[in-house]
């Protein structure tokens, strides 16, 4: 459907007065969108008017398909298996992704997993794997669809043609104060989860300061418009909403994040970090029709841990994406930090809190992430947390590290730690991470 100027107009105050927009008129807006024949002031308005009005879910379902039909759409079916993949909508030291996708494909779930970049405070599991020396992740379709079928894992970033107008309408969302309005968030984030080919969908939906979502009634939500716009078109989603007020783990970086995963799946973790990703498993594995109940996925984690199985898939993945494998048993092979500064506790008593949205900016000003597209990222920098909440600290104890390849920066992030960090009386009350666990109503898949 051509678009004249007055009709753009009519549907923009369609929504903004609170009406529907029917399928097709959103398919028609999109693509036309995506081809340069709608000018960004009218879908700026179109924009502002679902921020302001929301969607229904047939309108997000609608979104999400127009969206991901705009670009490329893997067709992954010739694969014999289950496809599921695991979505973050984003933490601080969540390194989960690094560990689970090679232990569930040891189990037997194809796992395609299209991810993404730092943003914000936020890490990104790309810039992670490219701490790995030789590691690519910028696949071709043939490439990722040939490494799904054997090891049964492979990540990557999403290519230009995927998804081309979430792209144009995320850059035009962020300088419109556009961003955070739930249907247009669930809309991009499953327009690319659907684009990579999966069957099923699990979500870990972060809430608490280091989130996206910093508020558990928002992130609820959210993983509810996920579920139902997966409901919508058939597909299965669950949604955990975890944690992150804390980092998660005990590295925050590319490097030391690498080194930790890799540590997990050599079985030695521990506490936040072993229970988030044990509990997306068991998701991942039910649903994909390979445990009837999550008891018995976590017992076929456990073995496939124990077994060194997720450690031979991870092994096998980055060989297959033109890693060295050989930083499995050698973390000399990763960048290494040219300065190293200790922070220490300034008193004693139980570590209280741990500002993750402060870890991610200050990680940030290190070069974990990108102050903006064209910052270059120090692949040794980071963090090494010796406590965590909870933990019982002597004055002058360490209390973490601070990393990285510019000594002034480190020395300037470590002075401005301590704040970040608070050591109290009394042990804080600790609660699990998984928050909630949220699920359409389709069942699981029988295999
Ligand atoms: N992540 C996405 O992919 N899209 C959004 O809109 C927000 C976060």
């Amino acid at each position: 459907m051509p678009w004249s100027s007055m009709q753009l107009y009519d549907l923009i105050r369609r929504k903004r007065d609170k009406g529907r927009l029917s399928a097709e008129e959103i398919e028609a807006l999109v693509s036309a969108y995506a081809a340069g024949k709608v000018p960004d002031y009218q879908m700026a308005a179109m924009l502002m008017a679902i921020f302001i009005r929301g969607m229904s879910t047939e309108e997000t379902a609608a979104l999400t398909l127009a969206t991901m039909n705009s670009g490329d759409v893997f067709d992954l079916s010739s694969i014999p298996g289950p496809k599921v993949d695991k979505h973050s909508t984003g933490g601080v030291g969540d390194k989960v992704s690094l560990i689970l996708a090679p232990l569930v494909a040891a189990c037997g779930v194809k796992v395609p997993m299209v991810s993404g970049r730092s943003l914000g405070h936020t890490g990104g599991t790309l810039d992670k794997l490219e701490a790995i020396p030789g590691f690519r992740t910028d696949l071709t379709y043939r490439q990722f669809k040939r490494l799904v079928a054997s090891p049964g894992l492979a990540m990557m970033g999403q290519t230009k043609r995927m998804c081309p107008a979430d792209k144009r309408l995320y850059a035009l969302r962020d300088v419109t104060a556009t961003v955070d309005s739930i249907p247009l968030i669930a809309a991009s984030i499953m327009s690319k989860k659907l684009a990579e080919g999966i069957d099923d969908l699990v979500l870990d939906v972060k809430t608490g300061r280091g989130a996206f979502m910093s508020r558990t009634t928002q992130a609820r939500k959210l993983a509810r418009k996920m579920i139902a716009i997966g409901a919508q078109l058939g597909k299965r989603v669950v949604a955990l909403v975890t944690d992150m007020s804390e980092p998660l783990g005990e590295a925050v970086g590319n490097a030391v994040e690498v080194v930790e995963a890799i540590e997990a799946l050599k079985g030695r973790w521990r506490g936040d970090l072993e229970e988030v990703t044990l509990a997306l498993g068991d998701e991942m594995l039910v649903m994909a029709g390979l445990a009837t109940n999550p008891e018995q996925a976590r017992r076929l984690l456990l073995r496939a841990l124990s077994q060194g199985l997720g450690l031979e898939k991870f092994r096998l993945m980055v060989e297959a994406q033109g890693g060295d494998p050989r930083v499995v048993d050698d973390y000399g092979l990763l960048s290494q930090p040219a300065c190293r500064v200790e922070v220490r506790a300034e008193s004693a008593g139980f570590v209280r809190k741990i500002d993750a949205l402060q870890v991610g900016l200050a990680g940030v000003r290190l070069g974990v992430g990108r102050q903006d597209l064209d910052s270059k990222i120090d692949h040794s920098a980071g963090f090494l947390f010796k406590k965590k909440v909870g933990d019982r600290v002597a004055k002058d104890d360490v209390v973490a590290e601070v990393l990285g390849s510019d000594e002034t920066k480190v020395r300037e992030v470590a002075g401005l730690l301590p704040e970040f960090i608070s050591v109290g009386t009394g042990a804080p009350r600790r609660s699990g991470m998984v928050i909630a666990r949220l699920a359409g109503p389709l069942t699981p898949r029988r295999r």
